[in-house]
């Protein structure tokens, strides 16, 4: 095997990919923009469910990337030597241009002849078949073909081999997953790839999206059958440098190193301290990523904003458990950007946002952590007397309002101490006390897909109107800074150091107004970003490599580059009225508006 860094794993992957026919595109933003219900890109086909679906992609149908990932399904397994929140995905994708023959033989040379894997050493799943999709013997035969023998091909059932789809509905198929042999002895006679005990190491995922997933909850086969394929990077980083664990690589140990200068303790000395250097050094990576992303945000109470407050938190916490005094966050920080800056430029951009967000939500936790603990030990002793190894909802409460302790944060230091915590409980006081609350931002993560239902279209091409009537109002400097899109309402976020005043508000409405009633067709090009940009387009794609990108005129009016969907004609959208504008952060505004029938 040959032992490769992630940069160079990276590198090697898309030119191998792009070597068999395929276009680099950019990744996407971590944030997935027009989609209210999922928090972060969790996958590399994530961003391209669209196209996967039907939609006419710009850089053709076979592409390959690099991917930034969060999953915050197992936060709270982070510590061990194996969760990450953020991780990366590569992959490659055909829209239509070959299937499961071409993916599995692309996916076979690259593991055997790029990455020097042995391919007695391989072992693969297939899907066994139900009665939604037959069993997979196209893609067994592919692998035979390659010398893959029968006891190293394994028919696995739904709950393991097949993939998606991301949320409730979309594209989604049986998969074929590829694992590596690290020589252990098998735990018992069903040990086989994706057993636990860590004999087999998944490596790559091949995912033939050949159905969709519909409201019903039925499978449809689609017309066009599509091929999505991952890789997570520090896995396989991890397992081709004979690492036992990815904070071994080379993406963590520098900020390992960091940390264990600021607490004087020596990683791999003992498992606790362990558990909270991993937990620092995890939570403040993926911290810094959103942060740093091209759509990022600040800390909050709610979505995105309320996991990064969670993930911070939970960092200084830790810090604090291994003796760090004053603060930590952005020494550690500055390390995760000079190792992921050249990959991802856009951490560099937001620098100054990233070191001020964390020094202001650590400057806010740091004053309120102490004395919530000691809150919390009080409690103890009382609390040992009892027979209930329950701490109360009102007390979970107590803190969360009190000291801001993140009720996850609370669950933790209570199993510490051999407690659990009434959440239930907790969820009522809290929801006595508030409207919108953190399970609203958990139920939203667990929603499925972009809703391209017919009033998140509306709102998305009223978004345009939007944008650019108050660029004619206030002035060409007003840029987009985020968008978020529910059926309810639309989001805006821009830059513009003072509120607007009721004329502006009224002019902007007015403005929008007049475009809808105009009832302008809206048409769709495809261009270069060059192209686009000397034509004028506003433009807040991630575009790094001369791809192509499509871009959306309203008529005369509003040309932006955007991936879709917009109505086609403006008179359908509706009243356009504005129901508040206030203040995000320092020198950025944000409009909620409606559209009215
Ligand atoms: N989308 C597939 C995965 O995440 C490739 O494993």
């Amino acid at each position: 095997m040959k032992s490769l860094t992630a940069d160079e794993l990276r590198k090697l992957y898309i030119d191998f990919f792009v070597s068999k026919g395929h276009k680099q595109i950019s990744g996407a933003s971590l944030i997935p923009e027009n989609d209210p219900t999922v928090l972060f890109t969790t996958a590399g086909m994530h961003p391209l469910v669209p196209y996967i679906l039907g939609a006419e992609h710009p850089a053709g149908n076979m592409l390959t990337d690099y991917q930034k990932c969060i999953r915050t399904g197992d936060i709270d397994s982070v510590g061990d030597p194996h969760h990450l929140t953020f991780f990366e995905m590569l992959g490659n994708w055909s829209l239509g241009a070959y299937f499961k023959k071409e993916a599995i033989n692309y996916s076979y040379e690259f593991l055997t002849k790029y990455l020097g894997i042995d391919p007695d050493k391989l072992s693969v799943t297939v899907f066994a078949g139900d009665g939604n999709a037959p069993r997979d013997e196209e893609a067994a035969s592919v692998w035979k073909s390659l010398g893959i023998p029968e006891e190293r091909i394994f028919y696995m059932p739904k709950e393991d081999n097949w993939w998606g789809p991301a949320g409730e509905t979309g594209p989604c198929g049986p998969d074929s997953e590829m694992f590596i042999d690290t020589g252990r002895p098998a735990c018992g006679p069903d040990c086989r790839p994706g057993c636990s005990c860590g004999k087999y190491f998944e490596i790559w995922n091949d995912v033939f999206m050949g159905y969709r997933k519909d409201e019903d909850g039925s499978y449809n086969e689609m017309a066009r059958k599509c091929i999505d394929t991952g890789m997570g990077i520090e896995r396989t980083i991890a397992i081709l440098q004979g690492k036992k664990s990815v904070y071994e690589t080379e993406v963590f140990t520098p900020i390992i190193a960091r940390v264990e200068e600021l607490t004087g303790r020596h990683y791999g000395d003992n498992e606790e301290d362990d558990i909270s250097i991993r937990i620092i050094s995890d939570h403040i990576r993926t911290s810094v990523f959103i942060l740093g992303d091209q759509r990022g945000v600040a800390p909050s109470n709610v979505g995105q904003g309320y996991i990064l407050r969670r993930l911070i938190r939970r960092a200084v916490r830790h810090g604090r458990k291994l003796g760090i005094e004053g603060s930590f966050l952005s020494k550690i920080a500055s390390v995760v950007l000079s190792l992921y800056q050249a990959p991802y430029p856009e951490l560099k951009e937001h620098e100054a946002f990233i070191y001020d967000e964390l020094a202001k939500e650590e400057a806010k936790f740091s004053d309120t952590l102490a004395k919530g603990e000691r809150e919390f030990e009080k409690m103890l002793p009382n609390l040992m007397k009892g027979t209930s190894r329950v701490i109360s909802g009102r007390l979970a409460f107590k803190l969360y309002d009190t000291y801001g302790f993140p009720i996850e944060l609370t669950e933790e230091l209570a199993r510490e101490h051999g407690f659990s915590v009434d959440v239930k409980g907790f969820q009522e006081a809290f929801q006595k006390h508030q409207e919108l609350s953190r399970a609203g931002a958990e139920g939203q993560f667990k929603g499925g897909l972009a809703d391209h239902g017919e009033a998140t279209t509306a709102l998305h091409t009223a978004t345009h109107l939007l944008h650019k009537a108050l660029s004619v109002v206030l002035g060409g400097y007003v840029k987009q800074l985020g968008s978020n899109i529910t059926a309810e309402r639309l989001r805006f976020d821009f830059n513009n150091p003072q509120a607007l005043t009721k004329e502006q508000l009224k002019a902007v409405e007015d403005l929008v107004n007049e475009q809808i009633q105009k009832d302008l067709p809206v048409t769709c090009e495809t261009m270069t970003l060059d192209e686009a940009r000397a034509q004028g387009a506003a433009a807040q794609f991630d575009a790094k490599y001369g791809e192509k990108v499509k871009v959306y005129s309203i008529g005369d009016f509003s040309k932006e580059v955007c991936g879709g969907p917009h109505v086609e004609h403006t008179g359908t959208m509706g009243h356009f009225r504005i129901v508040k504008e206030q203040s995000s952060s320092a020198g950025v505004r944000r409009i909620k508006a409606v559209l009215e029938k």
